[in-house]
């Protein structure tokens, strides 16, 4: 009795406590036909500092742009932010935001802020009804900057962490982090996957993320279905860190592109690739995988402005280790060039790839050109390792490697992989090869 007593007050205690100093709003949502962006606002701008946003089950339906400002909070989304499928009213530059500088893309949902976490349980996160979007693609031109939306953007976000979050039919970019620091991605899904047989086989063009000026970014558990980049490590991405990462179908893991602004220096830094897998789909849901990792930047000569054009910038790439790699039928299992939109008689990149290590790589490329290292002339790659590098090529073909302007070595592990005749990168030892681009 004296304990039941005690324990309720003691709850008592704890609940007015809590009652100010983290108020909690709980929302369900208002059911078909009805719009709960007012109420989802409501409560982000009521409990979205110092409290506690609880989003039951269900799907809340968000027909215009949203910023959540995220301070000391926690956000529980058990449910999916479904944003409705009006292509027109998106792509009107006055209806979503231009936070991200990269490309000028659109974003239409922003979180911002410090100190937050939102946990989306493996049972919600955001439904970006991609299907109508990738459909109205196939008939009309696209280019970066046209404002399709970022399905999630963290913009100057510090010391969060986005949990157990599933992104449906992304549109475009899946996720974008700008100009942040500290943030944890633990548990991604990420979801492109066309389900109208009148399109079968058409590639659904979307990225699983892109990062850009920003640090210390760790992708735990990511699970992507994409027809571009899976990851993309842009400029002025330091010390990021992605484990355990499943690629289904797209372009692979990119860095880059890079030097796309003449004006700009791109940066990227310590990064470290742990566990990844890169898988070849049904090709009527998607249909490339292209590449495992590559490097590309553009070249020397500034062919037009960016968004769509671009070139000239300088900066460089280094320490970056991709480890524990298994691939399945990717075409080009490492890549790296320096003359994305470029012409022939451009000038060299000056922009630096270095410091490179390849680790533990396995399974099968659907080519026979394993490796394509293609460096600038005027920014020579150094560094580059190759460690239990076994890749294997079509029965019958003889692996490729291609290497310019580049210097890499095999670490012993390799020496003894040449012997299964799979894999001779014994062969490219201590290279150093120089070819005009
Ligand atoms: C979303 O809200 C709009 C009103 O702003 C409404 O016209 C539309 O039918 C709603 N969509 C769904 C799926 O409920
Ligand atoms: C993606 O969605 C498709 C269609 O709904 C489904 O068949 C597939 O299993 C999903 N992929 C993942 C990895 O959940
Ligand atoms: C890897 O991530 C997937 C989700 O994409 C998860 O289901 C699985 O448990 C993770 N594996 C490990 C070893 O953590
Ligand atoms: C760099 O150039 C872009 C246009 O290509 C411009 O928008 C941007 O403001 C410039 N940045 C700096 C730092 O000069
Ligand atoms: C990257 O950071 C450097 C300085 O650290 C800066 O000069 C450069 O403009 C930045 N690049 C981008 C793309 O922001
Ligand atoms: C290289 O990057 C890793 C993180 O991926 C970091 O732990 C290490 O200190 C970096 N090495 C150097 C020399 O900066
Ligand atoms: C590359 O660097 C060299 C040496 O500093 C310089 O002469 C050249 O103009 C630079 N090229 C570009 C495209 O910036
Ligand atoms: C090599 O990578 C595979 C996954 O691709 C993993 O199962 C294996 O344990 C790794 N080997 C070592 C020595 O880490
Ligand atoms: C390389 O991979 C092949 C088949 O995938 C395997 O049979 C062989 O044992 C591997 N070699 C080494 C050294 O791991």
């Amino acid at each position: 009795m004296g304990f039941s007593i005690l324990s309720f007050l003691l709850a008592a205690c704890f609940a007015s406590s809590v009652a100010q100093s983290t108020p909690t709003c709980t929302l369900s949502p208002l059911g078909l036909g009805l719009d709960d962006t007012d109420q989802v606002l409501a409560a982000i701008a009521r409990c979205g500092h110092g409290g506690h946003t609880v989003f039951r089950g269900g799907t809340y339906n968000i027909t215009r742009k949203m910023t959540w400002d995220l301070v000391d909070s926690k956000v529980d989304l058990h449910g999916y932010l479904s944003f409705t499928p009006d292509i027109d009213y998106w792509l009107n530059t006055l209806n979503t935001y231009r936070v991200v500088f990269i490309q000028n893309q659109a974003s239409w949902f922003v979180i911002t802020g410090k100190d937050f976490e939102v946990d989306a349980h493996n049972t919600g996160g955001i439904q970006g009804n991609g299907q109508a979007w990738w459909e109205y693609f196939t008939t009309h031109a696209k280019a970066d900057g046209d404002g399709r939306p970022i399905a999630l953007t963290l913009f100057r976000a510090r010391h969060g962490i986005i949990r157990n979050f599933a992104i449906n039919e992304q549109p475009f970019w899946c996720n974008c982090i700008a100009e942040s620091q500290s943030v944890i991605y633990d548990g991604m899904l990420c979801n492109a996957s066309n389900a109208n047989p009148a399109f079968a086989g058409t590639k659904c063009v979307n990225f699983g993320i892109n990062t850009y000026r920003s640090d210390d970014i760790s992708l735990l558990d990511w699970d992507i279905t994409c027809g571009d980049d899976c990851l993309a490590i842009k400029g002025n991405s330091t010390k990021i860190s992605a484990r355990n990462v499943t690629c289904r179908g797209g372009n692979g893991i990119a860095f880059g592109s890079l030097g796309q602004y003449a004006n700009l220096s791109d940066i990227v830094e310590n990064v470290h690739l742990q566990d990844i897998q890169l898988l070849r789909l049904d090709p009527a849901v998607q249909p490339n995988m292209q590449n495992g990792v590559y490097f590309k930047s553009w070249d020397g000569s500034i062919n037009g402005v960016p968004p769509t054009g671009g070139g000239g910038g300088t900066g460089f790439a280094k320490n970056i280790t991709a480890m524990n790699v298994m691939l399945d039928r990717v075409n080009t299992p490492l890549h790296v060039y320096q003359t994305n939109g470029g012409h022939s008689l451009d000038l060299p990149s000056n922009l630096t790839f270095g410091g490179l290590h390849f680790i533990n790589w396995s399974g099968t490329a659907l080519g026979n050109k394993l490796v394509d290292i293609e460096c600038s002339i005027a920014a020579t790659c150094t560094g580059i390792t190759f460690s239990g590098f076994n890749v294997s090529v079509p029965v019958g073909e003889a692996p490729q490697y291609i290497c310019q302007n580049s210097e890499f070595r095999a670490m012993p592990q390799d020496n003894r992989d040449a012997t299964d005749g799979q894999n001779n990168l014994k062969q490219m030892r201590f290279m150093m090869r120089r070819h005009t681009m």
